[in-house]
């Protein structure tokens, strides 16, 4: 690209992915979810189709499999399940980004056909009481060519001084940005409001540069956690969806659980005020790992979401022995009917899919079962159970999975309690960390549908077409494959499975 010159930090990095990338086997990597070039992975960034790809941009620290400052990495898709590496787009180098790096943000085609980067520089002020560096988070941009990046020389172009006054200076973060159908941008923003928790703010610009804020869109006012991160505002099927990422929330009954989650506000923007109108509150995903969404619009009108498939919560008892750490989830496409979120594995999954295996009407009890091809780990399945008759209901249902003689992983239905639970107590890790999730699945409550899609380190699990979705990675060995079923009372059900080969090979 015209004029673009390789800092020392992202030369080093883009030249040291590059050797390190050859001692990562990929039979030892997810065989479909991106995971990270080589080191460590959180966030999805700058989630874009451009140039007839999609391009996913990540949280990224080449040198060490934990979190430390900040880079983007960067990978290319034509389908979202097979992934090119592209060399490391933003590396910690300016004044604004180089106390802990280039967090999170967004990415848009500009309309002289460059790819612009708008993230958060996460700079230093002043110095805390302690003497430690003060941490200072404002807005910057990177124009580039979709493989090169520069960063603009106005940066940063948004901080703290615009927001409504005693708003914090140091959480201020993740801008997702889109363009209006009169060509002007918007761009959402997580920010620590005056009562010291978390507000979503927009801002408006006419050429992307110049930003001016607009008004508060919602606040948490200490209901959902504390600081919330990650916002992504758009609307879906006649109404506007807020997706977002609270800190330290604590539990409600099985919607929300301590620590790190994530939020879905389904409601409609009040034209006056610019406010989002609650009518619905959720969690996005009732998994043990799943985490800071991002969206984008596809060129057929599909609103697809990614997220980070793991949480900073369960790190503790994560691999930690591979050369790279952290993993997303499969792309989900979303929709919203009756006020709800629904997510479903992006199509494309489809095409990944071999060896078809089929049981009709097969009848279940105590005794776990195991069906004739019905294994392995790398695998689509779609389960649907029934009571053996509506008079006497079965009690629980469990899919036992990446099971060997040791270990296996599960998720339970018990209709009683519409509930759903997934469980790695028994996957092999020696780590006490979150190991099990239960939500309450809508619907009636002795039918139930469920799709799981498996990788070698994950469980995604959707139910009742993906009104409720559950993500899990798990820690048991490859080799660990039967898949079983058993149930307390007697229930009928349908497998429909498949293998999901490599996309490299498709
Ligand atoms: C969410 C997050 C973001 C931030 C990034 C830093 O996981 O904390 O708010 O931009 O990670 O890596």
């Amino acid at each position: 690209m015209n004029g673009f010159v390789e800092s020392e930090p992202l030369a080093k990095a883009r030249s040291y992915e590059e050797r390190m990338e050859a001692f990562i086997d990929r039979k030892d990597r997810p065989c479909f979810h991106l995971s990270p070039r080589v080191g460590w992975m959180n966030d999805p960034n700058g989630f874009a189709y451009y140039q007839g790809e999609y391009h996913l941009f990540y949280q990224y620290s080449p040198y060490t499999t934990t979190w430390a400052p900040m880079h983007w990495g960067h990978a290319v898709s034509k389908d979202l399940l097979f992934w090119r590496y592209l060399p490391c787009a933003l590396a910690p180098d300016a004044p604004y980004d180089e106390h802990n790096g280039c967090f999170s943000g967004s990415a848009i085609e500009l309309p002289d056909g460059q790819l612009l980067l708008m993230y958060t520089g996460a700079g230093a002020k002043g110095k805390r009481e302690d003497g430690s560096p003060q941490e200072c988070q404002t807005q910057c941009l990177a124009v580039g060519d979709g493989v090169d990046f520069m960063k603009y020389e106005g940066n940063p172009v948004i901080d703290a001084s615009s927001l409504p006054e005693g708003s914090s200076t140091e959480h201020f973060r993740d801008p997702k940005i889109w363009q209006e159908e009169d060509g002007t941008y918007r761009a959402v923003l997580a920010s620590l409001a005056p009562d010291k928790s978390g507000q979503i703010v927009l801002y408006r610009s006419d050429d992307a540069f110049t930003w001016q804020f607009e008004h508060v869109v919602a606040r948490n006012s200490w209901r959902y956690g504390i600081m919330w991160e990650c916002p992504d505002l758009f609307h879906l099927d006649g109404k506007d969806v807020l997706l977002l990422s609270p800190q330290d929330m604590l539990p409600q009954g099985h919607e929300f659980y301590s620590g790190n989650g994530t939020l879905c506000i389904v409601g409609h923007v009040d034209p006056e005020s610019g406010e989002l109108v609650e009518e619905t509150i959720s969690s996005i995903d009732h998994g043990t790992d799943f985490y800071a969404t991002q969206t984008l619009l596809a060129p057929d009108g599909r609103r697809i979401m990614v997220a980070w498939m793991q949480n900073w919560d369960a790190l503790a008892g994560s691999l930690r022995d591979n050369r790279w750490f952290g993993q997303m989830a499969t792309p989900r496409e979303l929709s919203v009917r009756d006020g709800r979120l629904y997510q479903w594995p992006i199509r494309e999954l489809e095409g990944l899919r071999r060896n078809q295996v089929v049981h009709q009407g097969v009848a279940v009890d105590k005794s776990p079962i195991a069906l004739d091809g019905v294994r392995g780990r790398v695998v689509d399945m779609l389960v649907s159970i029934r009571p053996e008759d509506a008079g006497d209901p079965f009690r629980e249902f469990v899919i036992w999975f990446a099971q060997d003689e040791r270990f296996h992983s599960s998720v339970r239905y018990r209709p009683e309690h519409g509930s759903l639970e997934i469980s790695r107590i028994h996957a092999g890790s020696r780590r006490a960390y979150v190991q099990h999730r239960k939500c309450t699945v809508p619907g009636t409550p002795t039918e139930l549908t469920l799709r799981l899609v498996l990788d070698r380190f994950s469980v995604e699990v959707f139910a009742n077409d993906g009104v409720r979705a559950m993500s899990m990675t798990i820690p048991t060995e490859v080799s660990a494959d039967a898949i079983t079923f058993s149930c307390k009372g007697r229930a009928v059900f349908d497998v429909e499975k498949y293998d999901l080969m490599d996309p490299a090979e498709v």
